[in-house]
């Protein structure tokens, strides 16, 4: 037999010297492979007196174990190599500019809402907020719409198993800010509502622009020229504003606020259903109930509120014809909207 000392340290000296995963499993595959040179010497044992072939074989089985075993540790040193060069190689550098990065912009319904902030804050309103899932009492009750009200139907309101609601308008912001704050008071709420609808000028999550005037001679007049002050600084043009007889529970009397549509100079369009003019908000004097139900006391105190459309007052100033393409995030329709300043 041939001196296994010998052969196991040139195998050892074979693998040390492999520098790649290829020639390791070749010194493998010479060494310890079917016809692998320490395999062969199991074959030999037949011509040993059968007296020394067990230890001779055991011999043999413990060269091979060892060069297995230091086969795979040079395995795993070459494979740990390996990565550190490849993750070397692709090292990133994050302090370079990436590439193509584009410069973001507002969305203009944003633009549109912090224009409008600017504004009233201007004129010493407060900017108030309140949350998007509401319950019965803010949404509807304290509004002055109790249960069984045929106006619950005009809300296509989203419900939560547990009876709370997504809010179908930014009134109840109302209610939370007379019992936070009490009166009188100035605020403007803008925010989310959601509404089960959705067409041109609809979509089932729009913004809303809630605002709240309630002192102790605060009247009708006043909010007319609060609506006209602002569209007219909101829009920096002319365009034609009118006050619509309507109804609302929780105001009295109560009326809806139409601009004459922009696409169509009042000629009658698509967009703004051949009528010649846009509704963009709800408005009418506090009713005295509203007042009751957020510990206001309606003998000494009136108000007036408005709750108008930021999506719509966006499209009209930023000559937007189907609202719902502020919602679909394309970004060929949102990129126009870097050059505007406000
Ligand atoms: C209301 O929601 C009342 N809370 C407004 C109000 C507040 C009246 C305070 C009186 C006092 P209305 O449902 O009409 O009213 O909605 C108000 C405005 O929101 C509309 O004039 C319109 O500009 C906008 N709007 C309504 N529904 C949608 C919709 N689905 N998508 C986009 N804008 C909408
Ligand atoms: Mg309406």
């Amino acid at each position: 037999m041939a001196d296994l000392t010998a052969l196991t340290q040139e195998a050892r000296a074979e693998v040390a010297a492999a520098t790649d995963g290829a020639a390791l499993e070749s010194a493998r595959v010479r060494w310890l492979g079917k016809k692998g040179i320490l395999t062969e010497q199991l074959k030999e044992l037949g011509r040993l007196p059968a007296t020394e072939r067990p230890a001779a074989g055991a011999r043999i089985n413990e060269a091979k174990a060892e060069l297995s075993e230091a086969i795979e540790a040079r395995r795993a040193l070459l494979e740990r190599a390996d990565i550190e060069a490849k993750l070397t190689a692709g090292r990133i550098d994050v302090t370079l500019p990436g590439r193509g990065a584009e410069p973001g912009g507002l969305h203009p319904v944003t633009r549109a809402r912090l224009r409008i902030e600017t504004l009233f804050r201007r004129a010493g309103f407060d900017v108030a907020s309140g949350p998007e899932i509401e319950d019965d009492f803010h949404n509807f009750e304290a509004l002055n719409i109790p249960k069984n009200h045929p106006a619950r139907a005009l809300h296509d309101t989203f419900y939560f198993p547990d009876g709370r609601l997504l809010r179908t308008h930014t009134s109840p912001v109302q209610i939370r800010s007379l019992l936070e704050r009490g009166a009188p008071l100035a605020i403007i709420a803008p925010g989310r509502v959601y509404r089960c609808d959705s067409d041109m000028t609809h979509s089932p999550m729009f913004h809303q622009l809630e605002g709240l005037v309630v002192g102790e001679h605060v009247s009708f007049a006043n909010m007319k020229a609060a609506l006209h002050g602002f569209l007219q600084a909101f829009f920096e043009r002319d365009l034609a504003m009118r006050l619509r007889p309507s109804y609302f529970p929780f105001t009295e009397p109560s009326a809806e606020v139409d601009m004459s549509c922009v696409f169509c100079g009042g000629a009658g369009c698509r967009t703004c259903k051949q009528t010649g003019w846009l509704e963009i908000s709800g408005c009418g004097m506090v009713h005295p109930n509203v007042l009751k139900a957020s510990g206001v006391d309606p003998e000494r105190f009136t108000g007036y509120a408005f709750g108008a459309g930021i999506d719509r007052l966006a499209m009209l100033r930023y000559g937007v014809n189907d609202l719902r393409l502020f919602f679909e995030n394309d970004l060929r329709f949102l990129r126009q909207f870097r050059a505007f300043s406000s």
